[in-house]
């Protein structure tokens, strides 16, 4: 798999799952900007990595605002840093000196089989990609993206982060044709980081897992405050929870399009549940989450990665 993403404290989260559970090959990760700024989303997953213990896997930045419009950082909610809580001061590797895109295309070409593209912030990159190479789809086993939601959204009444960010892109990708699992708010408000959780994440006694400690913890302040939600959504792992093991996920074929113009719905996904429209369903939309299963996927994968070597 390919992890496209914002780190971002869910993202950060996302990266450990998908580098630490054996059942995955995480073959390059790329940045965007989105949650923060694209030096501060790159600095992050360099940082994560590195906190993983994981070397050898290419990181590469990408676009750095929309394809339309400016770029809108979520501060309010991951802070200054796009990391903030752990004090994340630490070595970290070179990031790859091409472009994502370029390092997208390259990866599935020399892939000996199909790759799964785990997009976690704006579609920017995954859009660019197929826009540019239009020669790698048939090599994508399929997209699997957190964003939009079959409710309503977070950053404004009917938009989701991911996708009011970047609308054109969220377009672009959902009328690729290519094989597409949409894992929106509606299932990831599901998986609450509660003080259980935090606990559990402390309890594992390791470094990775007191980071992931201070990391839910400020991301929990910012969703109190933000929200007035005790307990923030990880929204982010579920996607690689998702690929891991697809019964995590319960998931229906809908026709899924993208508020473009609307006034007050720009970026808004549009989920024919009912098949209203006539419109062929494009997407595969999760509408029910296994949160237990979910929950020990990530704290099996943290527990894993900071276990002494
Ligand atoms: O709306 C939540 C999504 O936007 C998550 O991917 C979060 O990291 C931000 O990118
Ligand atoms: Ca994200």
């Amino acid at each position: 798999m390919i992890v496209d993403c914002d780190p971002g404290h869910d993202d950060a989260l996302a990266l450990l799952l998908a580098v630490g559970d054996p059942r995955l090959r995480v073959l390059g990760v790329t940045t965007v900007a989105g949650n923060q700024t694209l030096d501060k989303t790159t600095r992050n997953a360099l940082r994560m990595l590195a906190l993983a213990g994981v070397d050898g896997v290419p990181v590469a930045a990408g676009c750095d605002r929309p394809l339309v419009g400016e770029l809108t950082v979520a501060e309010n909610i991951h802070g200054a840093s796009g990391l903030d809580g752990p004090d994340l001061d630490l070595p970290v590797a070179e990031v790859a000196d091409v472009h994502a895109v370029e390092l997208m295309r390259r990866l599935i070409v020399e892939s000996a089989e199909p790759v799964t593209l785990v997009a976690l912030g704006p579609l920017t990159n995954v859009a660019l990609l197929l826009r540019r190479h239009p020669e790698v789809a048939p090599r994508v086993r399929r997209v699997v993206f957190m964003g939009g939601s079959t409710e309503r959204g977070n950053t404004t009444p009917y938009g989701e982060f991911n996708i009011v960010t970047d609308p054109e892109a969220a377009d672009i990708v959902l009328r690729s044709g290519l094989p597409i699992t949409m894992i929106g708010l509606n299932v990831t408000h599901q998986a609450l980081a509660t003080e259980q959780i935090i606990a559990e994440f402390r309890g594992l006694g390791t470094r990775l897992g007191t980071v992931c400690a201070e990391l839910m913890t400020f991301f929990a302040s910012a969703y109190l405050r933000e929200f007035g939600l005790p307990h923030p959504p990880v929204h982010d792992p579920i996607a690689v929870a998702a690929v891991i093991d697809a019964s995590v996920v319960r998931t229906v074929a809908a026709p899924v399009a993208v508020e473009l113009t609307g006034t007050y719905t720009r970026g808004a996904t549009v989920v024919d549940l009912h098949h209203r429209t006539g419109a062929a369903p494009n997407v595969d939309v999760a509408v029910g989450l296994d949160v237990d299963a979910f929950w020990d996927l990530l704290m099996t994968a943290v527990r894993r990665l900071g276990a002494p070597a």
